[in-house]
């Protein structure tokens, strides 16, 4: 497949990271200068002001040599809402005390020839101008009120780091989610296939993902991956289909050759040991059959009535639980729907079921939950328990707990396995758990697909 760069993740998660780093520099430079609250050279009217300011302050001066500085202050902010405020030169403050902004300007301005302004949000700092007050230097600094109160977001955010960090943060987050969300779906269809595939959905129809070439190279890989998969399935299932097949003939005969030799030599305990081992053998083989018969399963779900479809297995179950003296309970069953393979359903239930038989003490009970998505019947009976560590492997084929203990029960430890295949098959779940006393066997259908 042709790699195409423009398309390519890499592509994407780059240039996504170096915008986004380039924006952030970008702002932190930038930012800054949107603020009006910087120090600016006077403009010509402003030059006219000062002048004036300092003219009539020469002559307040002439005209009262004696005059102290707190007079001096009075006289020159009497009437006006301009703020004044006097330093010695080298900017130490000589009246009262200053607000923080003036004493900022103040330390940011001090050249009398080079006088400088600043714009502040309710005010704007104009200085210094330098006159002479009894016999010494002395800087005057002027604030103003300004006409315009109204604060600006970008001073407003400037002059509280926290406000803008939740904004970048509100702003930004839509975003990078947005982000994040589109690079990694394909991942998430691709992570939904697999799930599928683990749960034994070979079938399940793969997404056509076309958004970036790494995933869609992913994809290729996995479906190829499924497909030998797949193949590999069919022909272990075909080889046990075929041997399972070949083994009847020999079987039929062998079985012949024992009517024939029963027939001349009448019955022997030997004979009939070899009788019990060849029904032992034709048993196997026929789940062994039924197993690779489920997974090579080709039908079509129906939608069948659930209380119909369940109502023959137990009335079947109960009559045959009578008959080895156990009680067979099952509740009312609600006329929900169930979208299912009927015959591979009801060999996983009925295997189930007679398991439950079976191994009961005495009692086999039935509860049925039906949950939105799922259907889960559990078959609970008494008798001993399944060790915790073995609950999983009694669902692998061939596999029973205690030969000796169930060597009188017969059976080849298929039934399980049967079952598992057609859950599977399905799309559901089957386990077994021991709650108290009991020995849980639980399958869960999915309701809808
Ligand atoms: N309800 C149960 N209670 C106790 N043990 C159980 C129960 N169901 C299954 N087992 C254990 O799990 C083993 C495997 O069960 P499985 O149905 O696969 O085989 P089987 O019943 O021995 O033979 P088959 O079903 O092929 O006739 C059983 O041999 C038994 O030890
Ligand atoms: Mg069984």
């Amino acid at each position: 497949m042709k790699w195409n760069s423009l398309n390519s993740l890499f592509t994407k998660i780059f240039s996504v990271f170096w915008l986004l780093i380039a924006l952030i520099i970008t702002a932190l430079i930038f930012l800054p200068l949107l603020d009006g609250r910087q120090l600016q050279p006077l403009s010509d009217s402003d030059h006219e002001d000062l002048t004036q300011q300092h003219t009539s302050l020469s002559e307040l001066i002439k005209k009262n040599p004696t005059l102290s500085h707190q007079s001096l202050l009075y006289l020159l902010s009497n009437g006006t809402d301009k703020e004044i405020y006097l330093t010695d030169l080298s900017g130490r403050l000589i009246n009262a005390r200053a607000p923080r902004k003036m004493r900022q300007f103040i330390l940011d301005s001090q050249a009398p020839d080079a006088p400088l302004k600043k714009i502040n949000t309710y005010k704007t700092y104009f200085g210094p101008i330098a006159i002479t007050h009894e016999k010494q230097g002395i800087l005057i600094y002027v604030s103003v009120p300004n006409q315009k109160k109204s604060l600006e977001l970008v001073e407003w955010l400037l002059d509280n780091p926290l406000l803008l960090l939740l904004t970048v943060i509100i702003i930004s987050a839509p975003i990078c989610a947005y982000f994040a969300w589109h690079l990694t779906y394909p991942l998430r269809q691709l992570r939904d296939i697999s799930t599928k595939v683990a749960q034994g959905d070979l079938d399940a129809p793969f997404p056509s993902i076309k958004n970036s070439d790494e995933f869609t190279l992913l994809a290729k890989s996995i479906q190829l991956m499924v497909i030998s998969l797949k193949n590999m399935l069919n022909n272990q299932q075909r080889l046990l289909s075929d041997i399972s097949h070949e083994l009847r003939s020999p079987l039929t005969r062998l079985s012949l050759a024992l009517a024939i030799t029963k027939r001349h030599s009448g019955e022997t305990k030997e004979l009939q040991r070899i009788e019990l081992e060849a029904e032992r053998i034709e048993e196997m083989i026929a789940e062994m059959l039924s197993v690779s018969r489920i997974q090579l399963h080709q039908a079509k779900k129906e939608e069948l009535a659930l209380d119909d479809f369940l109502e023959d297995l137990f009335l079947d179950a109960e009559f045959e639980a009578n008959e080895h003296q156990k009680l067979f309970t099952y509740p009312t069953l609600s006329d929900t729907s169930i979208n299912i393979y009927p015959e591979l359903a009801y060999r996983a239930i009925e295997n189930i079921i007679r398991n439950a038989i079976k191994y009961a003490q005495h009692k086999i009970q039935v509860d049925i939950k039906i949950d939105k998505h799922t259907i889960t019947l559990s078959i609970n009976n008494d008798g001993p328990l399944i060790p915790d560590s073995e609950l999983l492997n009694i669902f692998r084929p061939f596999y029973r707990l205690n030969e000796s203990r169930e060597r009188e029960t017969g059976g080849a430890g298929l039934g399980l396995s049967i079952a598992e295949n057609a859950m599977l098959k399905h799309g559901g779940k089957i386990w077994a758990d021991n709650l108290g006393n009991h020995v849980s066997m639980h399958l869960q259908f999915p309701r809808f697909n």
